[in-house]
């Protein structure tokens, strides 16, 4: 069980009555897309089900039971992990980022754009994962190649576009940023 109190980060009288409540828990405090968030976790609580079920954040998706699709992939401390390999505890402290917090309200992601633009997602299930790691890829290559493209993708899997193009839109997301960037 976890519960969350999503007000206030700091510790307080409430906190302490809330963990006596559930005494299998340990508050924890995370940086969700820029916004300090409590949480009572268990010690076997992964990141995936925090930011899922304790903080609505349902744009991170779960596609396996097995650390395989990559459907999960969230920043943390600016490098992508598959969040249903991290326990919610690992993550007291950290910042985080998700795809909820990609978009600057209704102006989206250059990614995001170039998903949209040039087809990069069918049913979506996928996508989230897939723009998180280019993120991450794009910091180190901000100009990639097909194969580091592809190299970068290696824990993302798609069922339905065949990769090309998620290739396709992952060069025109990097173009677009670094454009904005010069
Ligand atoms: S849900 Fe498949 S790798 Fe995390
Ligand atoms: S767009 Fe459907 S799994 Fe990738």
């Amino acid at each position: 069980m976890v519960r969350a109190d999503k007000t206030n980060a700091t510790r307080s009288l409430r906190d302490i009555s809330m963990a006596n409540s559930f005494p299998d828990t340990t508050p924890i405090t995370v940086t969700v897309n820029g916004r300090p968030l409590r949480a009572f976790v268990e010690a076997k609580t992964l990141l995936v089900q925090l930011l899922r079920d304790e903080f609505a954040l349902t744009g991170t998706h779960i596609g396996c039971d097995t650390s395989q699709c990559g459907s999960c992939v969230v920043l943390l401390n600016g490098e992508s992990v598959k969040s249903c390999t991290v326990l919610a505890l690992q993550a007291d402290g950290a910042e985080i980022l998700t795809i909820e917090g990609l978009a600057s309200g209704d102006v989206l992601h250059p990614l995001q754009e170039a998903f949209q633009e040039h087809h990069g997602l069918q049913c979506g299930f996928c996508t989230p994962g897939m723009i998180l790691s280019a993120l991450d890829l794009l910091k180190h290559h901000p100009n990639p190649t097909e194969a580091e493209i592809l190299a970068g993708l290696e824990g993302n899997f798609c069922r339905c576009t065949g990769y090309a193009a998620i290739v396709k839109a992952i060069k025109a997301g990097a173009a677009k940023m670094r454009e904005t960037a010069s």
